[in-house]
């Protein structure tokens, strides 16, 4: 195993999503540098509360889990009047210079998704001074743990927030707080809430809007202390059917990638290493365009609506189970009673605190949840090319697309092709992170303040998250799909003279016919959002005091 990362150097948000780690409630909070020297004392007292990797509980090197975590990223534009130096910016990439609104063209932000439709903060962006987006600092708050979680978690993101306006204060005018969010009934706020969807009786879930279960899966990569288990299914997959963790050049600049190969890095290394890219997306969700879409097509299709929704995804909505696993409504239900009994042991084990039992059972449901790939299902009989999962993360599926097989539909496997089954797939890995906001009140109307903040973390925007957005989500050409899109982040034709379809493939042993999903709206809709660079601990310290050296 290669040498543990300097966890004391990488920002938190990088390593945890912290939504599954006990942070049911966060505040995005976005701020304009107006004074080069005061921004960089603020950046410099910021510094000192950012939460770093390092991890949570007893023993040595540990520390105790926070009640809130801190964690700052900048745009271009905000390194630029921090005063990086000019020769350290032209290292940063092209695409993170141009910002979101710059590569809308290539993330396929068309029509409802265009920028003049995006939250005011996110329109002003890079031309007007400002109100240009420099700092972006995330507040995460700790739940409680009995029935009062969540008034808990609310005065912790309230206290967090409060020492942050007192901070900003502190600069007089040098670094402002930007509005321009919107919320409910387009209140105009000065931040992003974010929070897990609740059931009906006030009990956090796993949910997005849609009624699916997410944040299952995330990248495993190496120098990253982990599990043995949680490589299965989140790292890549080996010859031979094992799997290791990803190469960490991958999601960290100044490390080897799975090329072999440092990521493209601005100097001094100081300034990059331990750093990495975020994309923040706010993402609104067509709730009744969806539940009609559905409805409509689900009476048509042979599977009925409950396959079709999970057909959609690649993951069954209230289990979670991917469809690889459980291919119809039995399986899922069979699957769903072990789930159930394994998180009922894994809540007793955490309550007496049996660590072996905890991790059995943790170990037993990643399993079900994560270890699977696509190889017995070229066809795509079980999950659709594209379905939200298989397009995303296409895990050893395209390589073996390569030869045609023996039958209509089936493809040969190709051995030789790259060192390891899901080569290209391996090298467009995204880390995800953040949460739902607002509320669905109206299940009948689209319009709202209801959707996902999703965060992706990767070495390289354009090879990454803008490859997957624009030649897998809006295209579908390497999956032999032609024009198909994504299902639901397609940004689906608006024209009713070019519908847009998706073909959900039938077994090719079967007499079925494959189900061509025909006029498909769209379904989630780009609210704004933007390029951010995390620092390290020490690139922040450097800009903070101003001694970047790129010489
Ligand atoms: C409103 C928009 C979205 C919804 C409703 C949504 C929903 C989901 C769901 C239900 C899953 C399955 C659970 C899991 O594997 O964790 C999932 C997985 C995933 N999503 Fe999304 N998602 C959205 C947007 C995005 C975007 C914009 C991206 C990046 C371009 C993305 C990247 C991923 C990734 C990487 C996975 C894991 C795939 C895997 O490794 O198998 N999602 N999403």
């Amino acid at each position: 195993m290669t040498k543990q990362l300097d966890l004391l150097d990488i920002q938190g948000n990088i390593l945890r999503a912290y939504g599954r780690f006990g942070y049911p409630v966060a505040r995005y909070v976005f701020l304009n540098v107006r004074n080069t020297a005061k921004g960089r004392e603020f950046v410099g007292e910021i510094t000192k509360k950012v939460t770093t990797s390092v991890e949570w509980g007893d023993g040595p090197g540990k520390i105790k889990q926070p009640d809130r975590t801190v964690n700052i990223a900048f745009t271009y534009q905000g390194l630029k009047d921090l005063g990086v130096p000019i020769s350290s910016l032209v290292g940063f990439s092209p695409e993170f210079a141009s910002g979101m609104k710059g590569r809308k063209d290539i993330l396929g932000d068309d029509g409802p998704s265009s920028p003049e439709h995006w939250d005011p903060i996110w329109r002003g962006n890079r031309e007007t001074r400002e109100k240009d987006v420099h700092i972006f600092i995330s507040l995460n708050a700790l739940a409680g743990q009995g029935l009062d979680w969540l008034t808990v978690a609310e005065k912790n993101r309230d206290d967090a927030y409060a020492w942050l306006l007192d901070e900003i204060n502190k600069t007089e005018g040098g670094v402002v707080l930007l509005d321009g969010h919107l919320g409910d009934d387009d209140a105009n706020l000065n931040y992003q809430d974010v929070r897990v969807v609740l059931d009906n009786n006030g009990v956090p879930t796993p949910k997005e809007h849609f009624g699916y279960t997410d944040g299952i899966s995330d990248p495993v990569f190496e120098g990253v202390p982990y599990d043995e288990r949680r490589v299965k299914g989140r790292g890549k997959q080996m010859p031979g059917g094992t799997w290791a963790p990803l190469a960490t050049g991958e999601f960290l600049l100044g490390h080897v990638d799975e090329a072999k190969e440092y990521p493209p890095a601005p100097e001094p290394i100081l300034l990059s290493r331990n750093g990495t890219y975020m994309i923040y997306r706010k993402l609104h969700e067509n709730v009744a365009t969806f539940d009609r879409y559905l409805e409509e097509q689900g009476s048509k299709f042979p599977g009925g609506k409950a396959l079709l929704a999970a057909k959609f995804v690649g993951r069954w909505p209230d289990t979670g189970v991917p469809l690889v696993k459980a291919p119809d409504a039995a399986s899922n239900a069979k699957f769903g009673a072990q789930l159930l009994s394994l998180n009922a042991a894994l809540n007793a084990a955490q309550k007496k605190g049996d660590k072996e039992s905890v991790k059995s059972n943790e170990q037993a449901i990643d399993d079900i949840l994560s270890d699977f790939t696509y190889d017995d299902d070229m066809s795509g009989a079980k999950c659709p090319f594209s379905s939200h999962i298989r397009r995303i993360n296409p895990r050893a599926s395209l390589e073996m697309m390569n030869e045609e097989g023996d039958k209509p539909g089936s493809f040969k496997v190709s051995k030789d092709a790259f060192d390891t089954p899901g080569a290209l797939a391996n090298r467009r890995r995204l880390l995800r992170r953040g949460l739902p906001y607002g509320e669905v009140k109206d299940r009948t109307r689209d319009d709202g303040n209801h959707g996902i903040v999703i965060m992706m973390v990767n070495a390289d925007i354009n090879r990454q998250f803008e490859f997957v957005q624009q030649q897998w989500v809006n295209y579908g050409n390497d999956f032999k799909a032609g024009n198909d899109k994504e299902i639901i982040l397609g940004n689906h034709s608006m024209d009713d003279n070019f519908p847009s379809k998706a073909v959900i493939e039938a077994d090719p042993d079967s007499d079925q016919p494959p189900y061509i999903l025909s006029k498909i709206p769209r379904l989630v809709v780009t609210r704004g959002g933007d390029y951010f660079f995390i620092p390290s601990m020490t690139a922040l310290r450097m800009i903070a005091q101003g001694v970047i050296d790129p010489t």
